[in-house]
């Protein structure tokens, strides 16, 4: 393990997301040595907090983690609060005072990471205020993490974009899709490219249709006023989905390194069909969830939801179907959905692949069989799946289905800190692989805006689905038209192996 000399400045410091993820994150790294004497945190937001305070916090976001008071003591003596209003270019000035001071106590030599963990709106302030104001160093690297969402359409997110690139090159922006922080996502080139038996079928001439599924079993809970205003589609489609259509879609990369990556999945990206219009109906589906209920009660259709509007037309479900116009895809079908307050909080792809040519176990040779399937487990456990079919005992030759099993490791919590603390790692080695590039992140909106307006402008109510259930039936419905139906697993079992 190496140390890295960094000064931190987490602009949003009293917010959720540093609680819940970032300090979490900064411990682990620093139980594991990456983090050690040289580094410093200034946390900020308009809050009045001192330092003994912001400490204090800090420590508390960590107790699951904490091995020794001590310990956890020296950790948090490494942070700072300045509180700070993001508009008064004043309060950067005193940010630069201390961030030098805090550079020379350290000894950091200039290494300075931004993180941007609030409202985008504010992205563009923030970002010239530290060029303009001298926080941004000329000895060491500058690096800016930024939190989705990056724009609300194509034309708000290339605003945003030049904003900052004004002060920060494409090399120095590091653009969060926690998704890409996930041990399975990041797997998905493993399997791929170090399996020959894998990645020689990976094409349309032996793969029918891939499917992905990101389902959650919460509602909108505290944030129906950002969602609301999102839907789903803006909401996961437009990022976590497409990245993962982007990884499993890419060509072989020439070498794993940042760029050679990169370059394949915006290739990829810029390869998914854009749909016209009037098309979009053919192709995507959107609902909202009715009213459901659990062991603990009656749930709350999605209108009444807390900060949701009364008539929302807002879509708490999508299911589409995206076509890449690739040498190697056409003709395979990517079927993506996700939806709040579905059946199960679970994260799988599921790569089903042609029947053989005929049927030799049936009287009729055309009838099909079971197909093999491919699934990969993102979460809640993590690993894979093969289904085969095999014979089944006994005189005759019947045949039965079976899966290859493989759980990756243990039970993972569903949007864990690992996830960040690989992330910022990555960034802290200048590893851009797991974020997103502009050009990603351009093609995506671009594939999304369509449909967004298609929706916006059709006034027809719309489909509800059960909370609790799988979507829609119009979602089947999708599938069934092309002959196809969803594949769903149950959670691979703890003592799988
Ligand atoms: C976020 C979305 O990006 O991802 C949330 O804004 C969603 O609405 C979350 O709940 C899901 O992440 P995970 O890691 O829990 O699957």
């Amino acid at each position: 393990t190496t140390e890295q000399n960094v000064l931190f400045t987490i602009f949003g410091g009293t917010g959720d997301l540093a609680k819940r993820k970032l300090y979490p994150s900064l411990y682990r790294l620093y139980k594991k040595g990456f983090l050690k004497e040289h580094f410093a945190v200034i946390g900020t937001a308009r809050r009045e907090w001192t330092n003994d305070y912001y400490r204090e916090i800090v420590k508390e976001t960590l107790t699951d983690l904490i091995i020794s008071e001590e310990d956890a003591t020296e950790f948090a003596n490494h942070f700072y609060y300045q509180s700070h209003n993001v508009n008064d270019a004043e309060h950067y000035v005193n940010l630069k005072v201390l961030a030098e001071k805090l550079d020379d106590h350290y000894q950091i030599n200039g290494n300075r990471l931004f993180y941007l963990a609030m409202s985008p709106n504010f992205f563009g302030t923030i970002t010239q205020q530290l060029d303009q104001q001298g926080l941004v160093t000329d000895n060491g690297f500058n690096r800016l993490i930024i939190e989705k969402p990056f724009g609300h359409d194509y034309e708000s997110a290339a605003i945003l974009n030049e904003q900052l690139r004004e002060v920060f090159d494409e090399s120095q922006i590091f653009r969060i899709d926690h998704y890409l922080g996930k041990e399975m996502v990041q797997n998905i080139s493993t399997v791929r490219f170090a399996n020959t038996m894998i990645e020689s079928m990976w094409n349309n001439r032996y793969i029918d249709n891939i499917q992905i599924t990101l389902s959650e079993s919460l509602g909108v809970e505290e944030r129906g006023g950002y969602y609301d205003k999102s839907g789903a589609l803006r909401d996961m489609v437009q990022n976590h989905i497409l990245q993962i259509v982007s990884l499993l879609a890419m060509e072989p990369p020439a070498r794993l390194k940042d760029k050679d990556i990169r370059n394949e999945k915006i290739k990829a990206l810029r390869a998914v069909r854009l749909y016209k219009p009037e098309e979009v109906k053919d192709y995507f589906v959107r609902a909202q969830y009715g009213i459901g209920s659990t062991e603990s009660g009656l749930l709350n259709n999605y209108r009444n939801e807390m900060n949701v509007a009364e008539d929302s037309q807002t879509e708490t479900f999508v299911a589409g179907k995206v076509l890449i116009d690739t040498f190697r895809w056409k003709g395979v079908p990517f079927y993506i959905r996700t939806g709040k307050r579905m059946g199960e909080k679970g994260t799988q792809i599921n790569v089903v692949f042609k029947n053989v040519p005929l049927n030799l176990f049936s009287e009729d040779v055309e009838e099909e069989l079971p197909p093999n399937v491919l699934s990969i487990f993102i979460q809640p456990t993590e690993g894979f799946s093969l289904q085969l079919n095999t014979k089944k005992a006994g005189i005759g030759l019947e045949t039965d289905t079976f899966n290859l099993k493989h759980k990756h490791s243990a039970e993972t919590v569903a949007n864990s800190p690992e996830a960040y603390e690989k992330l910022i790692f990555d960034c802290l080695n200048g590893d851009a692989t797991n974020f997103t590039h502009w050009d990603e992140v351009a093609s995506s909106w671009k594939f999304v805006d369509v449909i967004r307006q298609a929706w916006d402008q059709d006034q027809s109510e719309l489909p509800s689905y059960q909370s609790g259930s799988m979507g829609p039936a119009e979602s089947d419905d999708l599938l069934a038209k092309d002959g196809f139906n969803w594949h769903w697993n149950p959670a691979l079992p703890n003592d799988e192996i």
